[in-house]
């Protein structure tokens, strides 16, 4: 009985993990930055294959019938088999590289894909996910009367801190 439910229980965080939903931002980009944007990334004088692995658009763009990433679907996404590639010559990130890709960055990458493989603006780039108080237009001294007097029209409540949208996943 105790047996059983161990098991249950490791079958269930077992899957809550391969079911997470992943953040690009958070899970992909690392990866994708370690082992392929040196060659596929923004820069475009170095960049190889006429990839580009950095933007949804340049990822899943459709080239002589192949795309690095077709969202949803892992197996027909050149990506991940180059990065699974027995041939040297096709391997990703090639051998001469000496970028190695783990057997759990291949798994999150094949996840990501099947989840949809949504893209995500640099972090820097984004919103950011704190409390933001506009700052107050009363200049000090009137806060005492105001507060005194409330409610009134001089002094209508601070506005609610504002959260951006992209912060609610
Ligand atoms: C050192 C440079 C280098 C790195 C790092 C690198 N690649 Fe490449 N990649 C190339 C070159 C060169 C080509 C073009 C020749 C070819 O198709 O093999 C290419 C081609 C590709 C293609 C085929 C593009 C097409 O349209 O045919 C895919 C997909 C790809 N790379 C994925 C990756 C992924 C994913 C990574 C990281 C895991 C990666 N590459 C890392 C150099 C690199």
């Amino acid at each position: 009985m105790r047996s059983a439910s161990l098991s249950l229980l490791l079958v269930a965080t077992g899957l809550t993990a391969a079911d997470a939903k992943l953040d690009f931002n958070r899970d992909i980009r690392p990866i994708l930055s370690d082992n392929c944007f040196a060659c596929h990334g923004f820069d475009a004088k170095k960049r190889k294959g006429k990839l580009r692995l950095d933007t949804a658009e340049g990822a899943t763009a459709l080239k002589d019938g192949i795309r690095a990433v077709k969202p949803g679907d892992p197996e027909a996404s050149e990506l991940i088999k180059r990065i699974l590639s027995k041939d040297p010559e096709e391997v990703m990130p090639p051998p001469d590289s000496h970028k190695q890709i783990t057997a759990a960055q291949v798994d999150i990458l094949r996840r990501w894909i099947a989840q949809g493989a949504a893209y995500r603006k640099h972090w820097s780039f984004e919103p950011r996910c704190v409390r933001r108080f506009p700052p107050s237009p009363a200049p000090r001294r009137s806060t005492r009367s105001c507060t005194l007097n409330f409610p009134s029209r001089a002094c209508s409540p601070p506005p609610k801190p504002t959260r951006p949208a992209s912060c609610a996943a």
